[in-house]
């Protein structure tokens, strides 16, 4: 009898230890609920808005080659690594049970989809590599870096791998911004004010569905000020020069 109290006892210390051990754990982490409606439902916008962005990526880098021939081993090198993530995020989905909405993907990217195409037929290589190579990859950077504290351990693991590569990609931007930097200024200035307020505008309106998977809006936007301001300054800009490049994302 009194064994059997003792044993008891303890299941019941150790399940109380248990449960005390998962309720600290999804505290801690903060983690949604990946199982739910809603999730899927913000899930099924946001997994859309990342393939789509990795196949823009690929089309882009490709596009960017024609207007630098000699780049073109490095720039498909780039491209092919695009695929792989758009690969890799189309897993995630289905991973998880949800349909990407690429109807919504598309039109979420077809203003600044459309700027890219008009600097290319004009080949202002500037302007793409700004769009691209900055931009984009800031954008992706910023939301995968919010996104791997707050994903499901499949996409965790997906997401890792990827954003590694995105650093390597606003890298091939920022050197040949920087190598050209005393021709390029004006014009990636201007390209800057006509598509800085784009991304903050993207941002905006992801903004809901990403808080439903967790991610909150104010550290996206840091996320994304950290990757872009510090490119600008590895690029050669001066402080003032960031901080009227910045400024075009308020007005
Ligand atoms: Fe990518
Ligand atoms: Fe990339």
């Amino acid at each position: 009898m009194h064994n059997e109290l003792k044993t008891t006892d303890m299941q019941t210390l150790e399940s109380n230890k248990k449960t005390t051990k998962e309720s600290i754990n999804s505290m801690s982490l903060n983690l949604p609920d990946f199982t739910t409606d809603s999730y899927k439902d913000a899930y099924s916008r946001i997994n859309a808005i990342v393939i789509e962005g990795e196949q823009e990526a690929h089309d882009n880098y490709i596009s960017i080659a024609t207007l630098i021939p000699n780049e073109l081993e490095e720039l498909t090198k780039l491209a092919r690594m695009e695929m792989k993530h758009k690969k890799g995020f189309t897993a995630c989905g289905r991973n998880l049970g949800v349909e990407a909405d690429m109807v919504f993907a598309k039109k979420f990217f077809s203003k600044l989809h459309g700027n890219f195409q008009i600097a290319l037929e004009k080949g202002n290589l500037t302007t793409c590599l700004l769009i691209q190579a900055i931009l984009i990859e800031a954008f992706a950077i910023s939301a995968y870096n919010v996104y791997i504290r707050v994903a499901d351990p499949f996409a965790k693991k997906i997401t890792e791998g990827v954003v590694k590569d995105e650093y390597l990609h606003l890298n091939y931007g920022q050197e040949w911004l920087k190598e050209n930097l005393s021709t390029c200024k004006e014009e990636l200035m201007e390209a800057n004010k006509v598509n800085l307020p784009l991304i903050k505008k993207m941002l905006d309106e992801v903004a809901d569905d990403a808080s439903v998977l967790a991610m909150d809006r104010e550290e996206l936007m840091e996320e994304f000020m950290i990757a872009y301001q510090d490119t600008l300054m590895e690029i050669g800009l001066d402080n003032r020069e960031i901080a009227r490049m910045a400024m075009a994302a308020i007005v």
